[in-house]
């Protein structure tokens, strides 16, 4: 057995805190499959969209489901019932559904099933998302939880939206986040929260390096 094979490391927090960046760079440095649970909530989100699916109505969610097919691709590329949505599930209409869309239990049902069934067959690998180290991965040996005040989270979400040419005001982004907080944080089914035995990361003075070397160290492993 592989000392891979024993690396599951969750890494859960709220938007903004970091958790993409690090999680990836993690995972490369180690050498592990790197899976970012949000963006497959992103493709159910455009799915529902793109069908316009009303959201109260459980029967009308769950026969899309049964009908959609998500799948993420070693260069993290991630495609919806085979087509490349990579871009597209970063959109404004996606970030405006997306808390929504993940609040539902059957949706919650079939992405931690299918997060689970990755885990399963990865000799090593570092998930990030919101109910990560609580109900996808409890068993995981290694748990972290990223945190970092909120104008900090919001400036570097206003930033990246910026970059990718999607400008939405440092206000307008601020309002975003805290409403994506109280929706992620509320809900009754696996809502983002800190379980025992997970080690509590404040981000908002540390450098993305800063934040790797304190998961290497935390799992107590060397990586170049
Ligand atoms: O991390 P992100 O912004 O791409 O996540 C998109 C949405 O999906 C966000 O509202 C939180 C939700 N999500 C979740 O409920 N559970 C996860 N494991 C990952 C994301």
């Amino acid at each position: 057995m592989s000392i891979n094979s024993q690396l599951k490391i969750a890494i859960d927090g709220p938007a903004g805190s970091g958790k993409s960046t690090v999680a990836r760079e993690v995972a490369r440095r180690l050498n592990v499959v790197y899976l970012d649970t949000g963006a497959m909530y992103r493709a159910i989100a455009l799915k529902l969209l793109r069908e316009s699916c009303d959201l109260s109505e459980p029967g009308r969610v769950e026969a899309q489901l049964e009908q959609t097919t998500v799948q993420i691709l070693a260069d993290e590329r991630i495609l919806l019932d085979g087509e490349d949505v990579t871009d597209e599930i970063r959109s404004a209409a996606v970030n405006a559904v997306v808390s929504r869309v993940a609040e539902l239990p059957a949706v919650r049902r079939k992405m931690v099933r299918q997060q689970q069934e990755i885990a399963a067959v990865s000799e090593g690998i570092v998930m990030e998302g919101r109910d990560i180290a609580s109900t996808v991965m409890p068993d995981a040996p290694f748990k972290f939880y990223l945190d970092a005040a909120l104008p900090v989270r919001a400036r570097r979400r206003y930033l990246e939206q910026r970059d990718k040419g999607l400008p939405l005001s440092y206000e307008k982004t601020v309002h975003q986040i805290n409403e994506r907080d109280r929706i992620d944080s509320g809900r009754a089914d696996s809502p983002l929260r800190i379980t025992p035995g997970t080690a509590v990361i404040d981000t908002t003075t540390l450098t993305i390096e800063e934040v790797v070397e304190q998961i290497l160290q935390g799992i107590n492993l060397q990586a170049d």
